[in-house]
């Protein structure tokens, strides 16, 4: 749980916030909310006290049982978010300007910084603003950008409040310590789909969701991040490059040009074992009762990485299976060369395929296992992550 200082200047996007508070708060996260005079005519104090279950301050000179309120508030909280941040208050903060409660708290504040500007584009676009934001930057704030859309007065282009998860995602991937700072993390996520003509594929029940979550939470420790996904109805993780692929095929030649990048690869991703011998060029037609489909294996996407790995890369495989859990991944470690493997039990219903719960077993090149139990995937991904720093990197 994070105590958050969350600032709400005098923009038309105040309501916006609301949205992101409730969803903190939701969280179970502390907040205490600090609103300009001009912000709680866009939004009342009353409004963001119901949503956020906290304090609202707007008035400085008076007391919380004796103590001053912006040195007391600023010291109180982890992390500050300002959003909206109007123009107007980025000015005052780019020149050290306290003169109201915001500005106050802002410019006591020492802790993790993070603000969203959002206003007209041309208030936005005009120099001085953009030469504020820049101020802020170099004094520590982390700056989230405004997106570029219709805006509320009609008009069209950069300024627009940006979406409450991208916010919160933000807030996280700062409260969250970067142990994976520098680290290169190649993930592959989703089933691969082997065409059989233009219109039908074989393919498998993979939701990408676990290779999701890895990339979602290497990216939020500080990792740069590739993922090499095949089709899924997952959106992609902030901060993560996704490569887009179909085929088994396409995505053996991505992961092997991608390979030598990584430090870490994770392969997550449900790779079809087998393909359509010949992909017909026009739609097969319902003619026959019957129709046979020869298939042909497809080439073992580890065990070409193996080939060509650098020995201090870290190498992570995933064994799904439905029968003889332990004895599968631990042939599969071995004949792959894998430095870590995360097998997980397919048959049971309440986890792995689809699920957003995961149980899993990971099995250590030393022979190790560790046991996780039924878990959130985003949970189990952090671990997974824990499991690969402890047993990988000397200099982690
Ligand atoms: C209807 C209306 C909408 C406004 N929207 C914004 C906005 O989105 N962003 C912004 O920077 N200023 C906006 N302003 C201007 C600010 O409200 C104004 O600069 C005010 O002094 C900001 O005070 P504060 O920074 O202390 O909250 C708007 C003004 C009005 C009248």
């Amino acid at each position: 749980m994070a105590k958050i200082l969350f600032g709400v200047s005098g923009g038309i996007a105040a309501y916006k916030s609301l949205e992101v508070v409730s969803a903190l708060r939701k969280r179970g996260e502390e907040l205490k909310i600090v609103m300009t005079e001009e912000a709680t005519k866009f939004v009342a104090p009353l409004t963001f006290s119901v949503v956020g279950k906290c304090p609202v301050y707007v008035e400085p000179f008076q007391s919380i049982e004796g103590s001053v309120i912006h040195t007391t508030i600023s010291q109180w909280a982890e992390i500050m978010v300002i959003a909206p941040l109007t123009a107007n208050t980025a000015a005052k903060m780019a020149c050290g300007i306290a003169d109201n409660l915001l500005t106050m708290s802002a410019l006591a504040f020492n802790g993790l910084k993070i603000a969203s500007p959002s206003m007209n584009v041309r208030m936005y676009e005009n120099p001085i603003t953009l030469e504020n934001i820049e101020k802020l930057k170099k004094n520590g704030w982390h700056i989230v950008e405004p997106e570029s859309g219709h805006l509320a007065d009609g008009e069209y282009g950069k300024g627009r409040y940006p979406k409450a998860e991208l916010l919160i995602f933000e807030i996280d991937r700062m409260l969250t310590p970067h142990d994976y700072e520098k680290k290169k993390v190649l993930i592959t996520a989703g089933p691969t789909r082997e065409a059989i003509d233009p219109v039908r594929y074989v393919t498998n029940r993979s939701s990408g969701k676990m290779g999701y979550e890895l990339a979602r939470a290497a990216y939020l420790r500080g990792a740069d991040v590739k993922l090499i996904s095949g089709p899924v109805n997952i959106d992609a993780p902030y901060g993560v490059e996704v490569l887009n692929v179909e085929s088994a095929e396409d995505m053996k030649r991505a992961v092997l040009k991608n390979a030598k990048w990584a430090d870490i690869v994770i392969m997550a991703a449900a790779v079809a074992d087998y393909r359509p011998a010949h992909i017909s060029t026009s739609k097969i037609k319902k003619t026959s009762d019957e129709l046979n489909i020869k298939l042909v294996k497809t080439d073992d996407i580890l065990k070409e990485l193996s080939k060509i790995r650098l020995s201090s890369q870290f190498i992570v495989g995933f064994a799904a299976e439905t029968d003889d859990l332990l004895r599968n991944a631990q042939k599969k470690l071995k004949e792959k060369n894998l430095d870590m493997i995360i097998a997980n039990d397919v048959s049971r219903k309440d986890i792995g395929f689809d699920s957003n719960y995961n149980e899993v077993k990971i099995l250590c090149k030393d022979g190790e296992i560790i046991s996780l139990q039924r878990n959130e995937k985003r949970l189990i991904a952090h671990n997974i992550l824990d499991t690969i720093k402890s047993q990988s990197f000397k200099e982690f």
